[in-house]
């Protein structure tokens, strides 16, 4: 589904992708994890056409990406509901964009809030709403469209324990339910764990290491040696890397 050969991205001087080879398959999840700064969104934006590589290619579904898909959908890590809508309002935006007809988008729209329990909450404007109802809001939004590629940077990190581990368990509910292509950007390692078939672990402007994850796909892994273990595994690349960072601090100060 997603193919990335020799990617480079630059922000002016600054590389932020540099050589980036990287396979996803379709209907597969990938997490994507590293520190902050470490190109995360960057690659993400780039395989959603909103970011163009200085050099290297993108191929989602066999075509190069010049611009944004139609068939992608993006999740940013705001969330980007707009205020002066209803959450009802919000999920309708892009169905309307779309052209589909007014009796079309009431049913969806109403299925769709249904599906991710927040019916309810329908006629209200997103500063009335708990962060993790405005993040389902999001992901309604977004799935409403019926994207085969599903982008999502960061969809939980403003949460708390609780409600993030609610989001993850939506997110791999809907997912068991209608797998699609799903790369999602964290900077958590039990969300990469918990959503991750394959996992990436960045480290500046490159990958650093591909885990492939046996045990997703059961929502009570949490609480086996196995979830602890890949952990684990994720964390002592992760350390590896800060640590690198802060040697490297050291010597320059
Ligand atoms: N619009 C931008 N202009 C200039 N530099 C940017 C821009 N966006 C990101 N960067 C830089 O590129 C690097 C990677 O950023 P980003 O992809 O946001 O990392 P991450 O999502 O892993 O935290 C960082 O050093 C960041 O400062
Ligand atoms: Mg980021």
């Amino acid at each position: 589904m997603i193919n990335i050969s020799d990617l480079r991205v630059r922000y002016g001087r600054e590389t932020a992708l540099d050589g980036i080879q990287l396979n996803i398959q379709k209907n597969k999840t990938c997490a994507i994890i590293g520190p902050s700064g470490c190109g995360k969104t960057t690659l993400l934006y780039t395989m959603a056409g909103l970011i163009s590589p200085e050099s290297g290619k993108v191929l989602i579904a066999g075509e190069e990406t010049r611009s944004v898909r139609k068939e992608t959908g993006l999740i940013s890590q705001s969330g980007g509901l707009l205020p002066w809508k209803t959450a009802r309002e919000n999920v309708a935006l892009g169905l309307k964009a779309r052209g589909v007809g007014k009796e079309q988008i009431t049913r969806r729209v109403s299925m769709i809030l249904e599906e991710l329990g927040i019916l309810e909450h329908q006629h209200k404007y997103p500063s009335q709403l708990s962060g993790g109802q405005k993040q389902r809001v999001s992901i309604a939004r977004t799935l409403v469209l019926e994207p085969d590629l599903l982008l999502m940077d960061e969809a939980s990190s403003a949460l708390d324990a609780l409600t993030r581990e609610h989001i993850q368990n939506l997110i791999l509910r809907l997912y068991l339910k209608n797998p699609t292509t799903l790369v999602l950007v964290t900077h958590s390692i039990e969300e990469a764990v918990f959503l991750g078939q394959t996992i990436v672990i960045m480290e500046r402007a490159a990958i650093k290491q591909v885990i492939e994850n046996p045990y997703f796909g059961d929502e009570d892994i949490r609480s086996g040696p196995e979830y602890y273990h890949i952990c684990q595994e994720v964390r002592g690349w992760l350390k590896e890397e800060t640590e690198a960072a802060l040697g490297e601090g050291r010597r320059e100060s």
